[in-house]
């Protein structure tokens, strides 16, 4: 089985005599209410899917982060992971003492403070995003956070209490051994946010062609207002796994991160989280975790090559845009189709919706029918 970044899978969950005094504990302690972006940074830290980071990052890892994609200790990692508070409740609180974290009122974990520093919004805009402009949602969420960074290792003391998809969550020790059960030796990852159409499925297929299996692996953190609901998109894979895949040579199951929209950095972050998954494979196709124009179609490929490849260690596997050909009578690449455009079928995502809302049926060499019909209603019912 493949190893965790850094070697070793992180888990920072408390369990038995150690949680209970804990809790004891958390009743004397300075108390600090998060976001749900923040709990839910913290819960994938404890479970060890952002391994080798045991906590929020510290200054000098945050600094090595935005300047060289590596933490203080050399090893690869591209998005800052930092519990940002204002400055005025960061003065509250003193370095190397253990502070409560709430989330709606419930106790959750322990952050043991290490260090406060000043998180540097513009700077790290243009490292990561690329842009300081707000109107790309990942920048505006930055901007919104508050100016100083808390760092330190934390300690899980509960789970957060989903709502939504918990016969589809699962942690990495969990996946781990489902893959290993299934006599899986190499696995592709499928990182996504949108509801599934042709040309995801002629990427994830392509790829099962060479490797054991499959796991489908949608992100439900936080996305962007205007993205389509995580309920909509699960059941679009419902769906189509039914009709389409191969049940034992696939995997579904929900990644629980909040998307950044950081293009090619994410493309990074997204592969080393599937590598903690225990995967070995990760698709990345045509503006990975893209938004608007702020990144070239394949910088989201092109990043991976700055490092060796055992630096990263899950593979990414790379593809081009991917569309249906009508004179080659199937899916294709630029790699593989020699027709002019007009062959290809092509719509924007606008013309889709636009499409789906007057209840008027997507061609089938767009998306499956069966998908179709759900993306309809939910379109339909948004009206
Ligand atoms: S993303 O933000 O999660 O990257 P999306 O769900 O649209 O967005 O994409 C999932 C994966 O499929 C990404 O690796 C993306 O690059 C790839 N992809 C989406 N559409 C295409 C396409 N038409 N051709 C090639 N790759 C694609």
């Amino acid at each position: 089985m493949i190893e965790p970044h850094g070697g070793k899978l992180v888990n920072r969950i408390a369990t038995g005599e150690k949680r209970e005094e804990l809790l004891k504990r958390v009743k004397e302690m300075k108390k600090l209410q998060v976001s749900y972006w923040d709990v839910s940074e913290l819960e994938n830290i404890a479970t060890g899917l952002f391994s080798p980071l045991e906590g929020f990052m510290t200054k000098a890892d945050y600094d090595n982060v935005l300047e060289n994609m590596r933490l203080s200790n050399g090893i690869v990692w591209s998005i800052p992971i930092v519990l940002s508070v204002d400055k005025d409740i960061a003065n509250q609180f003193k370095e190397g003492e253990d502070i409560a974290i709430y989330y709606e009122g419930e106790i959750y974990a322990v952050l043991h403070l290490e260090e406060r520093f000043e998180r540097r919004k513009k700077e790290e805009a243009k490292k990561v995003y690329k842009t300081d402009e707000d109107a790309h949602p990942g920048v505006a969420f930055l901007y919104s956070q508050g100016d100083v960074a808390l760092g330190g290792k934390i300690t899980l003391l509960n789970r957060i209490k989903h709502e939504k998809f918990n016969e589809y969550r699962y942690d990495p020790v969990q996946t781990r051994k489902i893959f290993e059960e299934k006599g899986w030796k190499t696995i592709v990852a499928f990182q996504t946010r949108n509801p599934i159409h042709r040309a995801h499925e002629y990427l994830q297929k392509t790829a099962l062609e060479m490797v054991d299996g499959l796991f489908i692996n949608p992100l439900v953190g936080k996305t962007k207002k205007g993205d389509i609901p995580a309920e909509v998109r699960m059941h679009s894979y419902e769906v189509i796994l039914e009709h389409y895949y191969p049940k034992s040579r696939v995997f579904l199951g929900v990644f629980p991160v909040n998307m950044r929209y950081a293009g090619p950095r994410e493309a990074i972050f997204h592969a080393i989280c599937r590598k903690n998954y225990g995967c070995t494979h990760f698709i990345v196709g045509r503006d990975h975790a893209g938004v608007g124009n702020y990144y070239g179609t394949y910088e989201a490929q092109e990043i991976f090559d700055q490092f060796k490849p055992e630096e990263i260690g899950i593979v990414p596997l790379k593809f081009e845009h991917a569309f249906y050909c009508k004179k080659c009578g199937n899916m294709a690449t630029s790699k593989t189709c020699p027709h002019d455009k007009e062959n290809h079928v092509f719509l924007s995502g606008t013309k889709v919706r636009e499409m789906l809302s007057n209840g008027e049926m997507p061609p089938a060499e767009f998306t499956r029918p069966e998908v179709a019909r759900l993306l309809m209603e939910f379109y339909q019912g948004e009206k």
